[in-house]
């Protein structure tokens, strides 16, 4: 069985003060919350903080991006050791926002990937299809190229440590959620890519998040889906009661 894990992107959003008052309502709510696995992933300047809050809760601390190196000379980057040291479980790769602005490419998404899993962080790879990609026919195409490219050389252990998240560009921030068919169609084909790339037990049981949209209204019908195993939340997430309703939607 596959638990479900619920994460909120809070993206470049919250201030350290802001940070710390939806962590604490959060944890009014969730803080012995076990039936699903809950995950909060701050801006950086807020890490240390909102690290401190959820000490002794069920809540987990992710971070949204990190190098792939160790250290060194890179201006700006975070490695994989600094989140540990800030107890970070957690690290959302890929997120369509980086490879948009950021030019970040499978390739690197893999370099990523393979030092966060190195440093014993669970990386949350994300991929999806822009919605020119859709209307030209090309989802399979797209997601198996960015899932192979972005897994590549993993093995199943770290495979199964991983968690994917199938995110369509159209349906971030936009209110256009993907269909629960939609979803689990892509999520579907996901577990095929990862089948081939492996086998069929670590295809069974990677978990697959779906995120773009994802609202308290929509989030009972999409996680009811087969292949979705929770989500990946940006705007919803930044509202306590709304991630809330969301979390106990995967229940
Ligand atoms: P929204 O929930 O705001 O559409 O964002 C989704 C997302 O990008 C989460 O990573």
């Amino acid at each position: 069985m596959r638990k479900k894990i619920v994460a909120g992107n809070w993206k470049m959003n919250m201030t350290t003060a802001e940070a710390a008052s939806l962590v604490n309502a959060l944890k009014d709510d969730l803080a012995n919350f076990r039936e699903v696995e809950v995950v909060v992933c701050p801006p950086f300047t807020a890490l240390s903080t909102v690290s401190d809050l959820v000490q002794g809760t069920h809540l987990d601390l992710g971070a949204q991006n990190m190098h792939w190196e160790k250290s060194g000379a890179y201006t700006g980057e975070t490695s994989a050791e600094m989140l540990r040291e800030l107890y970070c479980h957690y690290v959302i790769l890929g997120h369509s926002e980086r490879r948009h602005y950021f030019s970040e490419t499978d390739a690197i998404v893999n370099r990523k990937a393979q030092a966060a899993l190195a440093s014993s962080l669970h990386p949350i790879i994300c991929v999806g299809e822009t919605l020119q990609e859709r209307e030209a026919g090309q989802v399979e195409s797209v997601i198996t190229r960015q899932i192979t490219g972005s897994l590549a050389g993993l093995s199943a252990k770290e495979l199964l440590d991983s968690v994917i998240a199938y995110e369509p560009v159209w349906a971030i921030g936009t209110g256009k959620t993907a269909t629960s068919e939609q979803a689990q169609d892509v999520h579907a084909l996901i577990r095929t890519v990862v089948a081939n790339m492996h086998d069929a037990t670590v295809a069974d049981g990677v978990r697959i998040q779906y995120g773009g949209s994802v609202k308290p209204g929509n989030a009972k019908e999409l996680f009811g889906m087969p292949d979705i195993d929770g989500g990946l939340i940006g705007g919803a997430a930044l509202d306590a009661k709304s991630f809330i309703d969301i979390v106990r939607a995967a229940v």
